[in-house]
């Protein structure tokens, strides 16, 4: 894929670029807790986006877009949210830099890869932190990997109109080989665990259902939580966030909740401890009790939070079935995507087939299956 962006830019180009591998990432734990303060478990993986970029002399910014066989340019004086949405994720990271007091030269970049879209394995993070990596490069800014998270971050808050978290942004920028990261969403620190994937895969499969996060439902979910917490707040000023509360007092105070808002919020709560016990359990090697947490995290983002789908459900109840898948959840912001499964070596031809024999997209396609492989976060390739 590399070779192809490469070429494709120096045909369109006629120059040598500097190329960027920018992965997608998973999720094992830990979801919708990042914008509540709380923990997630993310990894960067071997679906990415590349990137071939290159300064061009001139007062334009030029884009395309090798898969969509697309276009997007727009002059560097006016840089605003436009009609195409890929563009949009590429417009926000540079509107980031400017808004910093940078000045961003002319710039030519062509970028494609094959993480697939709308799966929940943020192809978008992918782009945003991709193409704020190149221009840190290119431009030597001098950003660290944090500041150009938030970066990408806020490009995904103001040009795409989700007010996301941070996790997908981190785990696309900080990913390790073979390793998951702990990342506390309140203090931004992080700690790898290795995870020994010897006796076991870790298996996406795409429902075929194209997520919308900005179909607001994100952002619904959001300000329920916040609205939780101001009601909590009135009986202790020092809560901030759902992570500053405990089960114990929210159920006692149940009762003055609006039934829905009490929901979300005890799944946040809870599932903030699944997270716990699951890196207790990969301390200790134990993987049936790693997979439990999952499933237990996809039954409260089904029951409670409310972002899952029939066809997800659906996919986890067939994994269930099977012997030596010991988890399966949904994954990142739901309404589609894929499930994550954590599956015995042995058992994977048996889950794969059960999959094929059992579900179809709602194509009537059989769905893509994808085996996870760990890798590095947004790096540089010298190609
Ligand atoms: C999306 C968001 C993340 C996170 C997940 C849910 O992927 O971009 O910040 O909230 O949903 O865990």
């Amino acid at each position: 894929m590399i070779q192809k962006i490469k070429q494709a830019f120096i045909e369109k180009f006629g120059k040598h670029p500097i190329l960027v591998k920018s992965p997608g990432r998973v999720n094992l734990i830990g979801e919708h807790t990042d914008y509540n303060e709380g923990f997630v478990l993310p990894a960067a993986v071997n679906k990415a986006i590349y990137f071939a970029v290159k300064p061009n002399g001139l007062d334009k910014f030029c884009f395309y877009s090798y898969n969509l066989q697309e276009t997007y340019e727009t002059s560097i004086n006016s840089i605003e949210p436009c009609q195409k949405q890929w563009a949009n994720y590429l417009l926000g990271v540079v509107a980031q830099f400017v808004n910093d007091g940078k000045t961003v030269p002319g710039f030519d970049c062509v970028f494609g890869g094959d993480i697939p879209l709308g799966a929940g394995m943020s192809s978008s993070a992918a782009l945003e932190c991709g193409l704020a990596f190149a221009l840190n490069h290119i431009y030597t800014f001098k950003y660290s990997t944090l500041e150009m998270v938030k970066f990408s971050q806020k490009a995904e808050h103001e040009y795409a109109g989700v007010q996301c978290g941070i996790m997908d942004q981190f785990a696309v920028m900080h990913g390790k080989a073979n390793q998951v990261i702990k990342l506390d969403c309140r203090s931004q620190e992080y700690e790898l665990f290795p995870l020994d994937m010897s006796d076991f895969m870790l298996i996406l499969v795409n429902t075929g259902v194209k997520h919308s996060l900005a179909s607001s439902e994100y952002n619904t979910r959001r300000k329920e939580c916040e609205t939780g917490v101001e009601l909590l707040r009135k009986y202790d000023a020092s809560i901030n966030s759902l992570r500053d509360v405990t089960l114990d007092f929210i159920q006692n105070h149940e009762n003055e909740f609006d039934a829905t808002v009490y929901k979300r919020c005890t799944y946040v709560i809870e599932e903030n401890m699944r997270l716990q016990k699951a890196c207790e359990a990969l301390l200790n090697t134990d993987f049936t009790e790693f997979g439990k947490q999952m499933y237990g995290s996809h039954y409260g983002l089904k029951n409670k939070y409310e972002v899952s789908c029939k066809e997800l459900d659906l996919l986890v109840n067939i994994a269930e079935k099977v012997d030596g898948v010991l988890g399966a959840r949904m994954m990142g912001g739901g309404f589609g995507g894929c499930t994550i499964n954590l599956v015995k070596k042995e058992a994977v031809e048996t889950f794969k087939n059960q999959i094929i024999a059992s579900y179809k997209t709602p194509e009537g396609e059989t769905p893509q299956i994808i085996e996870v492989v760990i890798e590095e976060g947004t790096h540089l390739l010298n190609e």
